[in-house]
């Protein structure tokens, strides 16, 4: 569902740009409570400091959601921002149920957060073509704050990172069919 906006970009690239942000948020949303299933059910050594970065992690999707249901509307949109709605929406693979000890949980948020950091690179991609600079920043921002966060989880692993992690390419960009290769090269 979209709305008028005075903001100076054609209709249908208003459109697509919201139709991605409202995926963009189910990601954020999914991973926000799947962050928080790890953050809850950890166990073993490092607990404590683990249970803190999960927290972190968590924090960083959670005002990542707002920023992309924002400008959604922006743009003349409307955010889909209930649980159920991210469920239908989200990219992400479900939690790993069988994660317990620390181990287990990094390398299950690795992945994820892997993921949702190839669908933000994705979208920057789209906001260019779609010549909207502001979405490409918001999303600049974020990819970057996750980055870091991947950086810290996978920095656990001793450099031993078996969760090799992409998004599937939609409609084929050139950096998202990069992206595919390595994760052909190295699963
Ligand atoms: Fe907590």
């Amino acid at each position: 569902m979209y709305t008028t906006s005075h903001v100076n970009l054609p209709q249908d690239a208003r459109e697509e740009l919201i139709d991605m942000l409202n995926t963009l948020l189910a990601n954020a949303i999914d991973m926000h409570w799947q962050v928080k299933q790890a953050h809850w059910n950890i166990r073993g050594t490092h607990f404590y400091s683990r249970h803190l970065l999960f927290d972190e992690v968590a924090k960083h999707a959670r005002k990542h959601a707002d920023s992309y249901a924002e400008r959604a509307g922006a743009l003349g949109g409307y955010a889909q921002g209930t649980i159920r709605l991210a469920t239908n929406n989200s990219q992400l693979p479900e939690y790993d149920l069988q994660a317990v000890d620390g181990e287990a949980h990094i390398r299950a948020l690795v992945e994820r957060v892997g993921r949702y950091a190839a669908s933000l690179r994705d979208g920057i991609d789209k906001s260019e073509e779609a010549n909207d600079p502001v979405t490409a920043d918001i999303l600049t921002q974020t990819l970057g704050e996750t980055e870091e966060d991947l950086w810290f989880l996978e920095s656990h692993l001793n450099g031993d990172v078996r969760a090799g992690v992409t998004m599937p390419p939609k409609g084929g960009n050139r950096r998202g069919r990069q992206a595919e290769d390595i994760s052909q090269a190295t699963t």
